[in-house]
């Protein structure tokens, strides 16, 4: 239909944390109009380090529910199972030959979990760039709207894309990353030179996106910073910079009228303020996740529909893919 379009996704791998809501999926529902949408739960992905089966199935529903609660109208956006969907394990194998060793192997990200995962380095873990970028490139995708961590990802789906053009004709869109300034890198509360992660260790690094008030304002009163208790944004004070930043999304101000605000303050009311903030922004989230998850048909109906819309899209990329490599 000549529309645009954008693909996203999320890991079921855990409970979402508020680095995955600010950097990427807050930003998600402003598109629906001037683009086809494509959100995927890429479980898929999530294999690539051990699992366990039933709460892998229980994570990958709670995270569709909550791209729903989150805001994304299921009507305009195709929200979706990535295992639902075979064109992307059939195009990713072909990327597969189109991608070299050394390419994979330069990715920060798999030599992060590499690094964590020891004991299981395996291929699925070593490729995932390349699911990532058949992700990607199936749905003819202009823009991909993500956090900062995923730009050496894109970039290498763009190079994958760009070679298999200069070999066989303009088959694939070239996509753009799309990452905004602020929200874009949300770090951990407890190592604020880290980013915040939902498999961080320490329980109190991350903020879930369904964790009650109290929690929250736990996690922030514990929140590490500096000891000069002067709130202001500053390279050198990355702990309450990133409380800042969280602030100012949560609350609407500025940094300028955030500092302004808590002049003369020390960091105990200023913490009490972010938690309450962000409180306040995650509760209605949290309260149509509620009402959502009580309705079973609802979302079974929604996987349904959307993966068969999925698959369509797919099918269409994956058929001239395969005209074009000889099948
Ligand atoms: P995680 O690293 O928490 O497992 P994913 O790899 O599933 O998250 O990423 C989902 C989305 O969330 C991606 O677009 C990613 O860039 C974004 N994201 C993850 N962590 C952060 C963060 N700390 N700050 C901003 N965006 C983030
Ligand atoms: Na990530």
């Amino acid at each position: 239909n000549g529309k645009k379009s954008l693909f996203s996704g999320m890991q079921a791998t855990g409970t979402l944390q508020l680095g995955n809501y600010l950097g990427a999926l807050r930003n998600w529902v402003e598109f629906e109009d001037e683009y086809e949408c494509f959100y995927c739960v890429v479980d898929m992905h999530s294999i690539t380090v051990r699992q366990n089966p039933a709460e892998l199935r229980k994570k990958a529903r709670a995270l569709l529910t909550l791209y729903i609660a989150a805001g994304l109208d299921p009507e305009k956006n195709c929200i979706y199972y990535q295992s639902h969907v075979p064109a992307h394990a059939e195009l990713s194998w072909i990327l597969n030959c189109f991608t070299y060793m050394g390419e994979l192997s330069r990715m920060t990200q798999y030599k992060d979990k590499a690094a964590k995962h020891a004991e299981n380095i395996n291929a699925g873990l070593f490729t995932y760039p390349v699911l990532m970028a058949a992700d990607i490139l199936l749905f003819q995708s202009d823009i991909v709207p993500v956090g900062d961590d995923q730009k050496q990802h894109i970039e290498l789906t763009r190079d994958i894309a760009q070679r298999f053009n200069n070999l066989y004709g303009e088959v694939f869109t070239i996509p753009e990353p799309y990452i905004k300034k602020t929200g874009a890198r949300i770090m951990s509360l407890q190592e604020p030179t880290k980013k915040m992660s939902k498999s961080d260790e320490n329980p109190n690094a991350s903020i879930f996106l369904l964790d009650d008030t109290d929690t929250i304002i736990r996690k922030f009163k514990k929140a590490v910073t500096d000891s000069d208790n002067e709130i202001r944004h500053s390279k050198d004070k990355p702990g309450i910079s990133n409380l800042i930043e969280i602030y100012t999304i949560a609350s609407g101000k500025t940094i300028a009228e955030t500092e302004k605000e808590f002049e003369g303050k020390g960091y105990g009311e200023f913490k009490m303020a972010v938690g309450e903030a962000v409180a306040a922004m995650l509760k209605p989230i949290q309260d149509r996740f509620e009402e959502l998850s009580k309705d079973k048909a609802y979302i079974d109906q929604i996987i349904k529909n959307n993966g068969e819309k999925a698959q369509y899209f797919a099918n269409k990329t994956l058929r001239k893919v395969q005209k074009k490599v000889g099948f």
